[in-house]
């Protein structure tokens, strides 16, 4: 993998929970195209189709759906306001999501107190069981629940498949923010039943930033107002002279102009990458790398943010060094190049498949040697 990832030896890089680095061959396919689109500008258009087409093939083997159920978008924000501003409200009615969710996760729901919609939230600090307490702040007027499948500053893992069921038995719909966990962890649609999926490539997918999946389930998409129109999103797209047009009857209808062919080309090349590794190897390397870290922590005697349990873990781990500015140590740490994030009261690590052990141990080492000179 050092080949795949020719990080420079300086960066220790414990940041894809934030932005994560191209794999080689995301920066040989964005240079190929960058050199076409010099030589021979757009000649090869249908080619770009192809690799349009097999990036939705690849997004929706990420999640288990159909690649027509693909809609790419600019971000995770964007796929979220696209879903919240096309459902249609009543006054009155409200959303449940999580205190400490991401600020997109958030203002978008947020975003709806004009059309008399509130927002009800869990703070997963004081839950011990934050699927059936989701659940619990719910009533006849929740017409949606709204989380992230792994929390953005600590990283608790949900149990998907259970909200999912529960959603389900009340009829109300369940929307996930899946950026902290696709490109990292298998996914299942098919065993979550979510109505809505997103998730921007930039963090575990390594991708650019710039493309993001939006997957909403067929049953619902002609219930969403659509917001955004244009060439692209019809049924009769490339008939220019006609006049008449009607919604695209694939996601496509959510995609209102030109694609983001280079980042299509980027992140192609980086889930080619996953797929050839496997989604289950990925899991279980990012769950070892996780596990090292954690027993690191305890052993500095640093104090752990994170979830402890196995199956509450993802690929992040948030610790504090006890009587220590966070902030003087994150700026410490990346002044050293120990790439990482300060997030939920602490420091954040968030090591992919291709982290190597040496970057795990000398970033832990580091830390503690810089916390020691504060
Ligand atoms: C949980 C979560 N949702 C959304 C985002 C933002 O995504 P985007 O920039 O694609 O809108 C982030 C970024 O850190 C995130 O952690």
């Amino acid at each position: 993998m050092r080949d795949e990832f020719p990080l420079v030896s300086e960066i220790l890089h414990l940041n894809h929970a934030g932005v994560g680095p191209w794999p080689r061959r995301t920066v040989e396919a964005v240079t190929r195209f960058a050199a076409e689109n010099a030589h021979r500008g757009s000649l090869r258009y249908p080619d770009w189709l192809a690799a349009e087409q097999r990036l939705r093939e690849r997004l929706a083997r990420l999640i288990n759906a159909a690649p027509s159920d693909i809609a790419l978008v600019k971000s995770t924000s964007e796929a979220l306001s696209i879903i919240a501003h096309g459902l249609h409200w009543r006054p009155g009615d409200n959303i449940v999501g999580i205190t400490q969710e991401f600020p997109s996760n958030r203002i978008v729901w947020e975003s709806l107190a004009s059309q008399g919609v509130t927002l009800r939230q869990l703070d997963i600090d004081r839950s011990a069981q934050p699927e059936d307490d989701l659940l619990t702040l719910c009533d006849e007027n929740t017409r949606l629940v709204a989380v992230s499948s792994v929390q953005y500053a600590r990283g608790l893992r949900l149990d998907l498949a259970r909200l999912g069921t529960s959603c389900r038995a009340r009829g109300i719909r369940l929307c996930i923010d899946a950026i902290q966990s696709l490109g990292a962890f298998p996914f299942d649609l098919r065993v979550v039943g979510a109505d809505f999926v997103v998730a921007d490539g930039h963090k575990w997918m390594l991708g650019p930033e710039g493309l993001a999946l939006l997957y909403v389930s067929p049953a619902l998409r002609e219930e969403l107002e659509l917001r955004q129109f244009g060439w692209h999103m019809v049924a009769e797209r490339g008939q220019f002279e006609r006049r008449d047009w009607r919604p695209a009857p694939d996601a496509t209808r959510f995609e209102c102009g030109s694609p983001n062919m280079l980042g299509v080309h980027a992140l192609e090349a980086s889930l080619s990458l996953l797929d050839e590794v496997g989604i289950d190897q990925v899991a279980a390397a990012i769950g070892e790398r996780v596990a090292r870290l954690i027993e690191l922590t305890d052993r500095h005697g640093f104090e752990l943010l994170s979830p402890r349990s196995a199956p509450l873990r993802a690929g992040i781990v948030t610790f504090r060094v006890p009587d220590r500015d966070q902030q003087a140590l994150y700026q410490a740490l990346m002044g050293s190049g120990v790439l990482c994030a300060q997030r939920g009261a602490g420091i954040r690590f968030s090591p992919h498949f291709h982290t190597s052990e040496e970057t795990i141990e000398q970033a832990m080492t580091l830390t503690a040697a810089l916390a020691h000179q504060l």
